[in-house]
């Protein structure tokens, strides 16, 4: 009975890729992870995740799941005004940081196997006040050698290329920010959590802007080179819409927080070079826009992402424009997922390239 039921979820149904199912499933997933976690305005995580007394987050992960932190660094700091650190495994494990008393260690992996996570998990024990594994198999080794697990709840992930892996993380992060706020200061979960329960109605809208992404992956299949640009926890969503893109479509890609723009990327722009270009309205909106200004002036092609009100103020610049549902700031990072893995997949597609096992790369990374 169990194989029947391991077939059934491995299986591609009506889709071409595994990845196309997976982005699809996202609406879905993102609710069954909600609803794992939260229940009418109150916050279901385990008794033993308790920040009180709690002065500083370290974050450690490889590939997509390390943007995933990214992401949660913004939230945790701006929500429950601790600090927060993350770094990439394979740093971490070697550099023999410091941990200073009051540390939470949270591992953040799709697998729970991947060799650097777990060896940098394995440093931290006795050292850290407790170790959090994120991850989305939870009989994973990581899983196991953690104090407090919190499962993602996405469904296997078969595709190399994470995506329903990577929104669930930020998900279950989003949460883990709220609980820190509320440990620490005090600050009502209830409000954001309502906003969270429009997660999946949203990113459904998100989704269905993909005729438009893949018209806009026509043109970026013709590049060689392209540039992810954005700001605040955007500057992470254009890292992993360039990992997505180099992956899946082997276009070289880079992605920079648009402030960075003028101290080195700039030089490369020009009339061959697309810009992709993720700005939500927020308070940064203006910036990313003066930044945008900044490539089209040196011919670059813009590609915004971004919701109505953002496509107005950017004006008549941008060679094409994805609009996006209007969302608050919280859901961003998870919306602005879809559309760089939309266009990843369509670009790959219409390149040929194997799209759910990219060569040269593996799905777990058990050895280092
Ligand atoms: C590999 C995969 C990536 C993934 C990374 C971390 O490189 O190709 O998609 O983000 O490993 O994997 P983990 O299972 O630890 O999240």
């Amino acid at each position: 009975e169990q194989r029947i039921a391991a077939s059934a979820v491995t299986d591609k149904g009506n889709y071409k890729h595994f990845m196309l199912k997976e982005i699809h499933e996202q609406p879905a997933v993102l609710a069954d992870c909600l609803r794992a976690y939260a229940d009418g305005g109150a916050l279901r995580l385990p008794e033993t995740l308790d920040f009180r007394g709690c002065r500083r987050v370290t974050i450690v992960a490889c590939g997509t799941a390390y943007l995933a932190g990214l992401v949660a660094k913004h939230w945790i700091e701006r929500m429950a005004r601790i600090p927060v650190e993350v770094d990439v495994a394979s740093e971490f494990r070697y550099r023999e940081p410091p941990v200073p008393e009051g540390t939470t260690a949270i591992f953040v992996s799709q697998s729970g196997e991947t060799a650097d996570t777990l060896a940098a998990l394995r440093y931290m024990k006795g050292k850290a006040d407790r170790i959090v594994g994120v991850v989305n198999v939870a009989t994973s080794t990581i899983a196991r050698e953690s104090d407090i697990v919190l499962p993602i709840h996405a469904g296997p992930e078969i595709a190399v290329a994470s995506t329903k892996g990577f929104t669930c993380q930020l998900a279950v992060l989003a949460l883990l920010a709220l609980k820190a706020a509320f440990d620490l200061l005090g600050r009502d979960p209830a409000p954001d959590l309502a906003t969270l329960d429009r997660l999946p109605g949203l990113m459904n809208e998100a989704l269905g802007a993909e005729p438009g992404i893949e018209s806009a992956a026509q043109e970026l299949a013709l590049a060689s080179d392209a540039l992810f640009l954005g700001r605040g926890a955007m500057s992470a969503l254009a890292l992993e819409g360039a990992l997505k893109l180099k992956e899946l479509s082997y276009i070289h890609a880079e992605g920079y927080a648009s402030g960075e723009l003028k101290h080195g990327p700039i030089a490369l722009v020009d009339r061959d070079m697309p810009v992709i270009v993720v700005a939500p309205t927020d308070p940064l909106l203006e910036k990313t826009i003066s930044n945008m200004q900044e490539v089209m002036a040196r011919e670059g092609r813009v590609v915004l992402l971004t919701d109505a009100a953002g496509a107005k103020a950017a004006g008549q610049g941008p060679v094409r424009v994805l609009t996006m549902p209007e969302v608050p700031a919280i859901l961003a990072p998870m919306i602005y997922a879809v559309p760089l893995q939309l266009l990843a997949y369509h670009t790959a597609r219409l390149k040929g390239t194997d799209v759910d096992q990219p060569r040269n790369l593996a799905k777990s990374v058990t050895v280092e």
